[in-house]
């Protein structure tokens, strides 16, 4: 930093990307400041070089990091966390503040964001301004514009320099077009290396940077009626050296719709086949390209860059600038600020009308950016986590998934779809085709016991049987093996008997075996809706014998929003009713349950 001139370093703990665009965002934001600001990733910092920020002049220390699973730092910030933890480092003098990402329909809300913030001032370091807290489950952008648009004048106050915001180029790569360019070296999808998604070629170890490109082997349909759609996959691991464990995701990287492509680049009026290069203009920065280059813009659009998620609102600021209509462009502006009015129109237009990159250039046409700074401004495209829904002891050569192919009406009457499981749904093997998918294993918490005898209470409707069928498989494994297999209990709810109870046949054939006692909730074969929690509290007398008298586990997983808490509220009422606690006692049970692992959940909105 000294030699480069720079005082400003955003440090960003990211699982999904987020915490790292915002992180993005806010170093090009110091430049306006007329600071000089850096993005640095923790995990290739040697952070024990922390205190020595406060040999910098004017240096500031901006944390953006996130809070993953049950109030864990993100992978790229557990060696952070660790330094932290152990840590009698003095850090006095170093200036900082942070930004938490968190999601309020998980218990340990902001944990990662509180924990630095507190963490770095026991250290000795000062705070130049409060900690700002994003909530997905509302509002990650108003949250973060508000908290950021107020930090900088404090910022700047601190440091003594003029707090208004000077309008430069704000322009972070610089773009090469080539001509003629060898194909056999420009990039098609890889992630990191030339070449590296071969089939054939590929090289273990694989992880996020080096993904398998694994055979779909099976895509078959799990639902039987309907209009919806849910897969059932197998992905072919033979011979890669993963490994997985039941309750481990799979990571898949997507590739967005074609149509969807076309689209875009026709709305821009540019050349899909055309290669580019896209190259920082900061030399001294790590990275070098947004994504690797050079390539089409149709590789760009179909592999590197988000474009069917929401646009964030500073990215409707720069749309603002290639907005020839007076009207359209004062729309832009007004959704790209922080009034009142300017949130309550971004939230409406873009927010639940659930407009993309592509509405928004469709709905205001005289909008024309360049596809290249779009391709700048947009979020990378990120890989999708799914549960494994198998044994790995039981299927070490593959990896099942079960996902719901994502397909809504939007208000303005568009049909939008989601990118992976959209894309997943149209590869399926027949006659000798093939297709491979680039995907990687991230281990979880999401554990059995490890005793074989300790009972288990499974709660997951619809998609959320995933982790659970790979449980079951593996109990049903250790039983054949002549271990002494503790109950087994599932919960599981779906719509209608008939459409959509996932893997019937498999499940009641466990029932009949005698390993496992399934109870499935069917919410909507009869008037009133039956959920997994009806049952749970049905059952409360056998749930407080597996919970409080065998001392056994309980699980929950699933996409419904407010499952997870429900099922969490149930729990802690069947404390009180079978367990004579009172609310807090209750309360502070389950709590605990939690904190030793024997109350775990897998959830996602
Ligand atoms: P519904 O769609 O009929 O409301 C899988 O999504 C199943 O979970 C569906 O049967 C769905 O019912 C049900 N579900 C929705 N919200 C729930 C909640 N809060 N608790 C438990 N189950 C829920």
């Amino acid at each position: 930093m000294k030699s480069s001139g720079r005082n400003v370093v955003v440090f960003y703990g990211s699982q999904t990307g987020t915490a790292e665009e915002f992180a993005g965002r806010l170093a090009k934001e110091a430049t306006r400041f007329g600071m000089k600001g850096m993005v640095a990733d923790p995990e290739e910092c040697d952070m024990s070089e922390l205190s020595q920020l406060a040999e910098i002049e004017n240096h500031l220390a901006i944390f953006c990091v996130a809070t993953y699973g049950e109030g864990d730092p993100t992978d790229n910030a557990q060696e952070f966390y660790e330094f932290l933890q152990n840590g009698d480092e003095q850090l006095e003098g170093v200036q900082y503040t942070v930004f938490g990402l968190g999601n309020k329909t998980y218990e340990h809300y902001n944990a990662m964001g509180k924990y630095v913030d507190k963490r770095m001032a026991e250290l000795g370091a000062y705070r130049v301004y409060d900690p700002g807290m994003g909530d997905d489950d509302a509002n990650m952008e108003d949250d973060f514009i508000t908290w950021k648009d107020a930090m900088w004048p404090k910022v700047c106050e601190f440091f003594g320099i003029d707090a208004q915001a000077r309008d430069i180029n704000m322009r972070q790569y610089k773009l090469t077009v080539h001509e003629n360019y060898d194909p056999s070296r420009l990039f098609t999808g890889e992630i990191a290396r030339l070449n590296s998604l071969k089939i054939g070629s590929q090289r273990p170890p694989f992880d996020s940077k080096n993904p398998l490109m694994s055979e779909i082997t099976v895509n078959r349909e799990l639902f039987k009626g309907g209009d919806r759609n849910c897969m059932h996959i197998e992905l072919n691991i033979e011979g890669s050296r993963i490994r997985y464990d039941s309750g481990d995701h799979v990571a898949v990287y997507p590739t967005n719709d074609s149509s969807i492509v076309n689209r875009l680049i026709e709305l821009v009026g540019e050349e899909p086949d055309k290669v580019i290069t896209l190259t920082n203009v900061d030399e001294d920065s790590s990275k070098k390209h947004p994504f690797p280059c050079p390539c089409t813009y149709r590789t760009a659009l179909s592999h590197y860059v988000d474009i069917a998620s929401l646009p964030r609102t500073h990215v409707l600021k720069e749309l603002a600038e290639y907005t020839t209509d007076a009207a359209e462009k004062e729309k832009l502006l007004l959704m790209s600020g922080t009034s009142e009015a300017g949130k309550a129109e971004y939230q409406r237009w873009i927010v639940h009308d659930v407009r993309s990159i592509v509405h928004i250039l469709e709905d205001l046409p005289s909008c024309k950016p360049p596809l290249d700074y779009l391709c700048e401004l947009l979020p990378r495209l990120q890989a999708r986590y799914y549960s494994i829904s198998s044994s790995g002891k039981l299927y070490p050569n593959t990896i099942h998934v079960t996902a719901n192919v994502l397909k809504y009406v939007t208000p303005t009457g568009r049909t939008n779809k989601g990118v992976c499981t959209t894309h997943l749904h149209q590869l399926k093997p027949d006659n000798g085709l093939k297709y491979h998918v680039p995907i990687f294993v991230r281990k979880s918490q999401f554990r059995l016991p490890s005793k074989p005898q300790t009972p288990v209470l499974m709660i997951g409707p619809g998609t959320g049987i995933a982790p659970f069928r790979g449980f079951i498989q593996e109990r049903s494994h250790q039983k054949e093996e002549g271990k002494s297999v503790g109950e087994t209990v599932l919960y599981f709810g779906c719509r209608n008997k008939e459409r959509d109870f996932l893997y019937e046949e498999e499940l009641t054939a466990y029932r009949d075996s005698g390993l496992l006692k399934l109870y499935v909730a069917f919410s909507r074969d009869q008037p009133e809706k039956v959920y997994v929690t009806h049952l749970l509290e049905e059952n409360k007398a056998e749930v407080w014998r597996i919970i409080g008298v065998e001392n056994g586990h309980v699980y929950v997983c699933g996409d419904a929003k407010s499952m997870s808490r429900d099922v969490n509220a149930v729990i802690t009422k069947i404390c009180q009713t079978e367990g004579g606690m009172i609310q807090s006692e209750a309360e502070l049970y389950v709590k605990k349950m939690i904190n030793t692992k024997r109350y775990s959940s897998d959830v996602w909105s």
